[in-house]
């Protein structure tokens, strides 16, 4: 076997990682949207404006027998990195996994990173089958649970419009000072600097169970630079705000990202500002999002969400709003000496 970093500007390496990835998504998750070649191939090359990427291939017989990610935060949460291992399922419990997550291991202790996270998903009951490699392998390999997401997904073609209008006449006489702004791409720049201090907000306010994360530091550049590759893979970003009238100030934020070819949907996040709570505001925000993409991407059905179990509220709401659960996401941790 050869490990050796894999070259993104390498047509034939790109080609195998593409191919990888198929075997994967057939193997472990054929219920999940398939991988696309040109968005896979325009990510690994992007440059991030908050990321540094390193990228490591294992090699057998000359052909691409795994891959490991490594992604380090450049501008907050330095102290961490976050791994990824993809074994081709013809080549497991033969060592490959281990020897990409051993190189990785190094280079994020090399880059002084004593935090390493890595996450897994799992089985929920009436879900999909979900493979417990991932976790076992994470497990065998030092690392333990740090947080439990429990992802949903709704069918937007399905949602009963009568029940979503009654639900929306019971939140608006709370947000009376409120109002709602949607839109389809950017972050329009009077409501980027609020929508950048809500995604912030996340890491303190949404549960983070053991995970050791800090408080990010979005500010609109950032935000937009994050959208710009967003909309450079060929996602589609469609935002809606809740506007404080009396103080211009953004309340509430969420996001649909919807991913090429555009029949499934991934919420970015969803956040109302503390002071502002109380009013309603996630559902109404989830809601206009959800008539926004109805009324743009008509040939969109599943949209994916993920809230720590801890998180009542939002699962409440997501559960009004048809979210049923499909599977777990496991954020494993571990620290480096
Ligand atoms: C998880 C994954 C990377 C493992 O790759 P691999 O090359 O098979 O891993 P290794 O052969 O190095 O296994 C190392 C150890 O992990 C554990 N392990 C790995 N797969 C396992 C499985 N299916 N069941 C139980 N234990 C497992 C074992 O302890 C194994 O040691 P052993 O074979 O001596 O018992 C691979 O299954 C994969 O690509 N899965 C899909 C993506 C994923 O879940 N990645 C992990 C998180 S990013």
């Amino acid at each position: 076997m050869q490990i050796t970093p894999l070259d993104v500007h390498d047509q034939t390496q790109v080609h195998a990682l593409f191919a990888l990835e198929q075997a994967v998504h057939a193997a472990d998750a054929p219920d999940d949207p398939p991988p696309l070649r040109d968005p896979l191939v325009t990510m690994l090359r992007q440059e991030h404006p908050d990321v540094t990427v390193a990228l490591t291939s294992a090699w057998v017989d000359d052909e691409l027998a795994g891959y490991a990610l490594l992604a380090m935060p450049t501008l907050d949460n330095r102290h961490l990195a976050q791994v990824i291992v993809r074994v081709d399922p013809r080549r497991r419990r033969r060592g490959v996994g281990s020897a990409l997550f051993e190189k990785m291991v190094n280079h994020a202790g090399s880059q002084q990173r004593t935090t390493l996270i890595s996450r897994v998903t799992g089985p929920v009951p009436g879900g999909p089958p979900r493979g417990e490699a991932g976790a076992r392998f994470a497990e065998a390999h030092g690392f333990s649970a740090a947080l439990t997401n429990t992802q949903r997904r709704a069918d937007l073609a399905a949602t009963d419009e009568t029940a979503e209008q009654q639900l929306l006449d019971e939140c608006l006489p709370h947000a009376a000072d409120y109002e709602i702004v949607t839109w389809n791409g950017l972050t329009p720049d009077r409501s980027a600097g609020g929508v950048a201090y809500l995604v912030n907000r996340v890491v303190t306010d949404a549960p983070m169970g053991d995970v050791d994360f800090e408080e990010t530091q979005v500010d609109a550049q950032r935000l937009h630079a994050e959208e710009r590759n967003a909309l450079e893979r060929g996602t589609h970003l469609v935002g809606a705000a809740a506007v404080h009238r009396p103080t211009g100030e953004v309340a509430a934020f969420t996001r649909i990202d919807v991913r090429p070819p555009g029949d499934h949907g991934d919420i970015y996040l969803t956040v109302a500002h503390p002071k502002h709570r109380g009013h309603r505001l996630g559902t109404i925000v989830k809601i206009e999002v959800h008539r926004r993409v109805r009324r743009e991407f008509p040939q969109l059905r599943l949209v994916h969400t993920g809230n720590a179990d801890a998180n009542a509220h939002m699962v409440a709401i997501n559960d009004r709003l048809g979210y049923r659960p499909y599977e777990t996401s496991i954020t494993y941790q571990r620290k480096l000496d």
